[in-house]
Formats: structure tokens, sequence, C-alpha cells
């Protein structure tokens, strides 16, 4: 959510800002603006839409130098215009701060600083920011002081960039709450918002804390906790590939993502796992025997698709290891005085890791006494380094908005941790456990028969891609997944779309069924597959039109239903993982025909880092 983009070095920093930009626009996409410094005077320039407009705005009036800073907004407090975009100025423009967090006591601390004399020229929270560092610059005399005086004065989440022509030789990072990253090469150092903007400059990252300060210069940088005192920080190496983060071809990120499942899943389980010895091993788990042993009761918690993939581990959980497991919307969780203890395991699903409600929710749970283990695709991120233990999905970057890789290896990865569990708990026998991983290992070839087949799907979407309404229904494991394709519909195609238990139809949805309606149906053969055959004829005698994904072979289900695309035959337990692939191409497909923005829908952001 926003995204922060910065240089200092050597070379022009505009076109890597830029660059940075494109690569975190993703994050949020409503307006845009950079800021340098040249000869010791600050450049500014901001525009409301996308960087694309941005970049017309700079080439009608071009700015330069070897230090700057840039943002790309997703709109909190103001509505996207060319004034509430970042970066943001003190009253003489010799300040200029981005942003991403929201600050809480803005609008007192824009009173008095607004009686004090300051003038305004946004309806945003982060303006504040630049007065306050003015005020404080013009007591102190010092950019770094002005800064930590001001980070005491706020309250909320931040991440920030500042550059002044006080100090025009100096980028100030600081982070409270909502994610940054230095980025380390020879002669030129990076602040960026994830490590996506950053791979194809450095692999060497240092992760900024919560209250940390970073004052970096050409030669030097220097981090300092809230106290003023310099810290000791080690560098980190990301592993992601430079290309990870490109098209590479395809029209879309999301689609080249739903692409990449199959190595995405094949990497997240390999070496992790031995077919032979029924043995599970997670490097950063960080669970003794002895603990698992005393786990009585799993509670998930997530947002959005990651809260899919919980829905999906509830059933697992329950199946496999015989524990009561729950799902909790983080947002709910937090702060709902939750019933835990040491004997419960909390698991925190998040793709980005830094969720603000994921992370609360994780943080409130350990307060609590559970051990938290969290399931997060971006190593380094605040989940992963707050949880007591951490699974990452090796999915590489996911740069679409409408999440799919990384459901699909969260899948993945809650599965294994259900096998480990019920091994280790002995709710599974190692002959079992060998049979579940060998149906995992199958898995990828399986997705990509699907793959090939996609446009069957591109035929399908082509004859429902005017609806204004659809139905997704599922029964057991094929529920979550009806949520999932319901919700991926919804936020790229814009078409209302609700997922519901297919049995649940009847108290409600029902009614809305009529010759408009696709309702598409999990319909995988399984002990439920009649009953889910029952509610397909009660959409049918209601004139509803019917999508049905099945298994290879029923060649029942085509006298029921309008349409129905194949999935390979697969056990029931990895079914969940086959099943959202065609759901994922469907909706691609019919935003495609709509003229959507497919990899940055509307109002929507990749990584909401506030409440
Ligand atoms: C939907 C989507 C969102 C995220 C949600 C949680 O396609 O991407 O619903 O799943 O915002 O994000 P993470 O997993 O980063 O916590």
């Amino acid at each position: 959510m926003c995204g922060i983009f910065g240089y200092i070095g050597k070379r022009e920093a505009l076109p890597f800002i830029l660059e940075g930009l494109k690569k975190l626009e993703y994050r949020g996409y409503d307006s845009a603006g950079v800021s340098t410094i040249q000869h010791g005077k600050i450049f500014l320039n901001k525009s409301c839409g996308k960087i694309a407009r941005l970049e017309e705005v700079l080439e009608a009036r071009p700015i330069g130098g070897s230090i700057g800073i840039g943002h790309t907004r997703w709109a909190t407090h103001g509505k996207p215009s060319d004034e509430n975009s970042h970066p943001h100025s003190d009253c003489s423009d010799q300040i200029t701060v981005v942003h991403n967090g929201i600050i809480e006591n803005y609008l007192e601390l824009r009173r008095q600083l607004a009686e004090e004399g300051h003038k305004f020229t946004s309806a945003t929270d982060t303006e504040v920011i630049a007065h306050l560092i003015e005020k404080y610059f013009k007591e102190t005399g010092s950019l770094e002081t002005a800064v930590r005086k001001t980070l005491n004065a706020i309250d909320g989440s931040y991440a920030l960039g500042v550059i002044s022509e006080h100090e025009p030789d100096k980028l100030i990072a600081a982070r409270k709450g909502s994610p940054l990253l230095i980025g380390i090469e020879e002669d030129e150092t990076f602040i960026a918002s994830d490590i996506s903007a950053l791979i194809k400059y450095t692999s060497r990252v240092i992760y900024l804390n919560d209250y940390e300060l970073a004052v970096i210069t050409e030669n030097d940088i220097v981090i300092k906790d809230r106290d003023g005192k310099t810290l000791k920080k080690n560098i980190s190496f990301i592993s992601w590939d430079p290309e990870s983060a490109e098209k590479c071809g395809y029209t879309h990120f999301m689609l080249k993502e739903i692409h990449e499942q199959p190595n995405a899943i094949r990497k997240t389980i390999e070496g992790r796992i031995s077919a032979e010895s029924a043995n599970i091993h997670f490097d950063e788990l960080n669970l003794t025997e002895k603990e698992i042993k005393n786990i009585n009761r799993v509670v998930f918690t997530a947002c959005g698709t990651s809260w899919h993939a919980a829905l999906v581990g509830e059933y697992l959980i329950e199946q496999m290891v015989k524990l009561p497991a729950e799902v909790e919307y983080a947002a709910e969780f937090r702060y709902r005085h939750p019933v835990i203890d040491d004997k419960t395991l909390v698991i925190a699903i998040s793709q980005s890791g830094e969720t603000a409600d994921t992370l609360a929710a994780a943080w409130e749970a350990k307060s609590l006494g559970a051990k938290v283990i969290s399931i997060c695709n971006v190593v380094g991120s605040t989940l992963a380094r707050d949880s007591h233990g951490v699974i990452y999905t090796q999915a590489g970057p996911e740069i679409g908005v409408a999440s799919t890789k990384a459901f699909t290896t969260q899948l993945s990865v809650i599965y294994l941790l259900t096998l480990l569990l019920a091994r280790t708990k002995g709710t599974l026998t190692g002959a079992e456990i060998k049979n579940y991983i060998h149906d995992l290992i199958e898995l990828p070839g399986k997705i990509e028969q699907v793959l090939a087949r996609e446009h069957e799907i591109e035929k399908i979407a082509q004859k429902y891609y005017l609806s204004n309404n659809a139905l997704f229904l599922g029964r057991g494991k094929g529920f979550p997944i009806a949520l999932e394709g319901a919700l991926k519909l919804k936020e790229i195609s814009y078409i209302h779309a609700e997922g519901y238990p297919a049995a649940e139809m009847k108290h409600g949805p029902i009614a809305l069924i009529d010759q408009n309606m696709p309702v598409v149906v999990l319909a995988m053969t399984g002990k439920r597959y009649e009953k889910i055959l029952g509610n397909i004829e009660e959409v049918k005698a209601r004139g509803g039109q019917v999508i049905a994904i099945a298994n290879e072979g029923d060649n029942y289900i085509q006298e029921k239903a309008d349409e129905v695309f194949y999935l390979p035959k697969s056990p029931i337990a990895v079914s969940p993982i086959l099943a959202v692939i065609p759901l994922q191409l469907l909706a691609y497909y019919i935003a495609v025909k709509r003229g959507c923005h497919i990899d940055q829908p509307r109002n929507l952001a990749k990584s909401v880092t506030v409440e």
C-alpha cells in the first residue's frame, strides 16, 4: 500500500526512481511523484494517475540530481489529486517527504502547526510530517534530529523517505509498522518498500526495523535506534531472480504468475520432503516434537486470499490431525479477546508478510502465549520475523494484485505442515503420509495439463463475460475454492460474484438465479458428488447457467451442466490446489474481455499495510 523508492549515488537518480516505482506500482497506483536535489536545490514533480502520467509530466519538466525519492500512492487521506500526491513539502519547499502508512494524530498536529503559521496545501496526513521537520529543523539545525523529533511527535505507522536542501547530501529513511528496505551496491544505495523493486540493482539488503532511522550519504549508511544510538545491522542476501519481477513476454503479470504455479509448487516442496521416509522438514519452523505434541488446537488467521487458504487448512487439520481447527479473519481476531493459550498453535498466513491486520493478529496471539507460525512468501518480512517460526512459500515475487501462485503455494505448505503434525501426533501412518506426499509431487504435472487447455476456459469466458453477477458453489474443500474463484472474478473483472457452500444456496441465494446468472460449480467426484449434482439440478430448474469443474471421465455431468471443464483425476486432499487453476483463468479471461486493468484493478493495492 503506497510504494516508496529512493536513490543516492553517483548516477542520475530519476531513471532509477521511475523504474523502482514501476515495480512498486502494484502497491498503489492513483498518483505518483518524485523529488530530487540538484546543485543543492530541491525539485519536485507529481501528478494524479499512474506512473506513465508522471513520466509525461517529467518529459515536459525534467528534473536532475543524483539523490531523490519517489512515491506511488494508494489514497487514504484525501482523494487522488495532484495536490494530495507525494512527495509533500514544507512551507519553504526545502524539505520533501514520501510516506507509506497512516498518521493517526494528524488532525491535532495540523491544527497546532496551522496555528503556528504553517500553510498546508493538501488534505493528506503526510503533509504534517514535512511541516514538523521544518519546525524542528528551525529549532535544532540538524535534519536528523528534526526527523527524530518528528517521529516522536507522530502516532501511527510510517515508512518514510526525506530529503532536504538544508543537508543536500543526505537521504533519511525511517520505519514503524510499514515496510522499508535499504539496498546496497558499490557507490549507490536505494530505499524501497519491497524487494521486487530492488532485485534488478542489488541482492544485498538491510531490513529496517520499527523505530529505526537510517542516515544515508553517498559513502555511508548509519542506522540508529529511537534514542539515536548507532546499531550494527546484518546484510541479508536476496535469492530472487531479477527476471521473476519482469513480464517475460506475458501480457500480464497475473497470467505469467498463473503459469508459474507448477514450478512454484515444485520449488516450495523440494528439499522439504522425502517420499521414501515419509519425512517432512521445514528449516525455520522452530517447533520441537514436544511442542507439537502439546498442541491441542489450531487457529489460522489471515486476510483475503490467504484467508481462503486457511479455510482449506481447517479441513485438512481436522481430517488428518484430528485437532479442532478454526479460521479467523485477522481484523476480527485482533480485537475479539480470543481465547487461546500455550497449547494453541496459531498459523498466520500472508503472501506479503506485511498485512497490518495479520501482523496485529499474530502479535495478539503471541501476547496470549500461543506459538505463532507464519506462512509467508517474502523473506525477511515483518510477519516472518515476528513469528516464532516461519515456512516460506517459494513462489517468487507476486506482482499481479490478484493473488494466484501465492495461494497455491500456501496450500502446498499447509498440506505439508498438516502431514508433519499428523506424523508427530501419530494420527496418520507412515504409509498414508507417503501416499499423501506422492499426491503432492504429482500435482504440478497435473496443473501443467490444465494450463495446456486454457483455450477451453477462454471460450467459456467469451460466452459469459458480459454477465453482471456470478455465483460459485462448492462443498467441503471445494467451498473455500468457490470463495476464491468469486474473489478472483470480482476483484479483476468487477463482476459481482459470491462464493457459497453449495448446500447454503437454498437458504437465500437461490432467489437470485435466473437465465442471466452463471453458476460455477465445483463438482469433482468424491463423497458429496451426488449432493452437488442435486445442487446443479436446482440451479438448472430455475434457468441458471451452470459451468461445472469436474473430474475427467465424468460423462454424466455433461448432461446436466451448460459447460464442463475437466480436471485430471486427483486425490481429494490435493484437489483444491488443482481446482482453483481454471477459476483463476476464468477470472483472467473474463477481465481481459471486459477491458479491465488486470494487474492493477481499481481501488486495490497489493500489500494492505494499513488497517
Ligand atoms: C486477493 C488478494 C488479497 C490478499 C490479502 C492478504 O487476490 O491478493 O485478498 O490475499 O490482501 O494479503 P497477504 O497475503 O499479503 O497478507
